[in-house]
């Protein structure tokens, strides 16, 4: 039966390096789900596991009671140390185990969609609303809140935000976040919008890891960085990464 539900996500997941598709879905307590596919970089290390691409998809919207995952594929080791090393260690907020392979809950209910109808009249509006979307960002370790709202067309939007693990490693940014609920979405999005409250007059811009999966997953589209009162900084995935990593292997 979960076979069907993760089919869809299967055949988005992003592959092309190892070919081995993969999806994996988050049950919250109240039996709704988030599904993740797995979205590789050329970069191998910065791959993004289907677990953890559900996990932020569901933080980002604020649903952090997630009681179980449930995998398309069998479990890889990173992401049985992820479920063991993060998410079992936040009983506050996330607290997941492990379903039995093959065993969905009694009921499982609606799956969670990512997408939200927001309304702007004009881009300090989208910047308000990405700071506000830092109120779901889980960063016990930082304490350092980033949000991005992803345009797909208009009045809809996805949202995403930093989420942090006990292991700093496998924490995943605002932006990769966000880039990653597209990919399993099936959605490209057009323009990136992303706000570091803290550091508005520091003129803070994505970090290398986030720029190196804008170049393989946002090229030549807009990325609109909040500045605070000064304008917005905008770039794109060149600008942000020349000579970005690129390799036919
Ligand atoms: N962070 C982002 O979300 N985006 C960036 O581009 C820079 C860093 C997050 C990661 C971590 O949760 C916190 O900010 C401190 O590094």
């Amino acid at each position: 039966m979960n076979q069907t539900f993760l089919a869809p996500f299967v055949a988005r997941s992003y592959v092309p390096y190892s070919k081995k598709k993969s999806a994996a879905m988050v049950i919250c307590a109240d039996g709704t789900w988030m599904p993740g596919v797995r979205v590789e970089n050329i970069s191998f290390p910065l791959t993004i596991s289907p677990l953890m691409n559900a996990v932020t998809a569901a933080v980002a919207i604020g649903k952090t009671n997630i009681v179980g995952a449930y995998f398309s594929d069998e479990i890889t080791a990173w992401d049985e140390s992820y479920i063991q090393a993060t998410l079992k260690k936040m009983p506050q907020r996330l607290s997941a185990h492990l379903l039995a392979w093959g065993t969905l809950p009694d009921e499982l209910g609606e799956m969670l969609s990512p997408f939200q109808n927001y309304t702007f009249q004009n881009i300090d509006e989208i910047f308000l609303k990405t700071r506000e979307i830092t109120q779901f960002a889980y960063i016990p370790h930082s304490n350092f809140p980033v949000g991005a709202l992803l345009k797909i067309e208009e009045n809809l939007w996805l949202q995403g935000c930093n989420v942090e693990a006990d292991d700093w490693g496998v924490g995943l940014c605002g932006e990769r976040n966000v880039l990653s609920t597209a990919l399993t979405f099936g959605v490209t999005g057009t323009e990136l919008y992303i706000s570091c409250p803290k550091a508005l007059d520091q003129k803070p811009t994505p970090c290398g890891g986030c720029r190196q999966v804008i170049a393989e997953h946002f090229v030549d589209k807009k990325i609109l960085i909040d500045m605070g009162v000064r304008p917005a900084q905008i770039e794109s995935s060149a600008s942000l990464l020349p000579q970005s990593f690129k390799a036919d292997f």
